[in-house]
């Protein structure tokens, strides 16, 4: 069977961008009876941006809720916290002594956050700690204490999968004496949504301060978020360039090929933008409106969500032990019987 794999950082509301780019793909991915899907909550990555202990929490159980919510089945699924598997943090440090440091200088979430100086001109690493700098090594681990073969993400994650790839290889090269103790996983990216904008026209980033919350709140609220995309000038009775506006682009990863080719003809006869807004609102409402219920719902029940979680927690650590033990062995820390 196919292994598949992905997970989210709980800092912040569950967006847009994450469903399509990650949560949708992946929900459909574990009903093909030939797939084994493992998803979880990246925790531990979450404490490199975040050092607010109530929204850290308050993050955790949103995108728990919202993974079941959005269809994701627990018994088919092993459905877990980063943090409840300790056998994580052991692989990224046996992981961690053979990466090159040189590998991690060239990660783009790295790179991103070297400041300029504005008035030297030169790059600092000032205020940046060392989970940020080796992030793509614990998800190197995530991944790899799986031994999966497909990893489903948004366009922004293909690097940090390469890296896992190439400190797969490398691991396997010094110890694995011609066995391949660790496999090279593939990401596997829906290219008409690779890379869902915010409302701004920039990649829908907690970051950026740019989403629209998938079920966070109701549909009035997810209608106001809808109204402030921005557009051009153009009023109604106007031509619209649609490959330029990136409303279009947020409503072609919701429609089928037919209904995305009829709203852009809409826009370029001149359909006003108010109206566009209202379209895309009812297209995406009438995809989530179902989930969002089950999300509240969820929300309500904090405790059965928990008992799913350590359910999860119990199987991927049946999961994870065999393979660190032999990996233990291999790097020479064999356990004395
Ligand atoms: P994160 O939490 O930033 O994003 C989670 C998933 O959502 C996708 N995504 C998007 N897709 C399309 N358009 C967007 N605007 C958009 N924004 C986010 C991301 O590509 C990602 O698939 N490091 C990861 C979390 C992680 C992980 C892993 C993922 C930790 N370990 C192991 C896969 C496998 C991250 O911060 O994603």
């Amino acid at each position: 069977r196919t292994r598949v794999l992905t997970g989210i950082t709980t800092t912040g509301t569950p967006h847009l961008g994450n469903y399509v780019g990650a949560i949708r793909p992946a929900v459909t991915a574990s009903l093909r009876a030939d797939t084994e899907a493992f998803y979880f909550l990246a925790d531990l990555h979450a404490l490199i941006k975040c050092g607010d202990p109530a929204r850290v929490e308050r993050s955790r159980r949103e995108l728990a809720a919202t993974w079941l919510a959005a269809g994701l089945d627990p018994e088919r699924v092993t459905f877990y916290r980063q943090s409840d598997i300790p056998e994580i943090p052991q692989l990224c440090w046996l992981l961690t002594c053979v990466t090159p440091k040189g590998l991690m200088n060239r990660s783009h979430a790295y790179k991103a956050s070297v400041d300029r100086n504005v008035e030297t001109g030169q790059e600092t690493d000032d205020g940046i700690n060392m989970g940020l700098f080796s992030y793509p090594i614990l998800m190197a681990a995530d991944i790899l204490m799986f031994n999966v073969h497909k990893v489903p993400v948004g366009r922004d994650q293909v690097q940090h999968i390469e890296m896992a790839r190439d400190i797969a290889q490398r691991f396997n090269h010094l110890f694995g004496n011609g066995r391949e103790l660790l496999l090279s996983p593939e990401a596997s990216i829906e290219e008409d949504v690779a890379l869902l904008p915010g409302l701004d026209g920039r990649k829908m980033s907690k970051s950026y301060d740019n989403t629209i919350p998938l079920f966070e709140g109701n549909a009035k609220q997810l209608r106001e978020a809808i109204s402030r995309i921005v557009t051009d000038s153009r009023l109604p009775g106007e031509a619209k360039d649609a490959e330029q506006s990136h409303l279009y682009v947020i409503y072609r990863a919701f429609a089928t090929p037919e209904a995305t080719a009829s709203f852009r003809s809409a826009l370029e006869g001149g359909m006003g933008w108010g109206d566009a807004k209202q379209a895309l609102f009812e297209l995406i409402d009438g995809e989530i409106a179902p989930m969002r219920e089950k999300y509240h719902a969820l929300m309500a029940q904090p405790a059965q969500v928990e008992a799913l979680l350590q359910i999860g927690a119990a199987k991927a650590r049946e999961r994870a032990a065999p393979l660190l033990e032999t990996l233990r062995d291999a790097v020479g820390l064999r356990s004395a019987t």
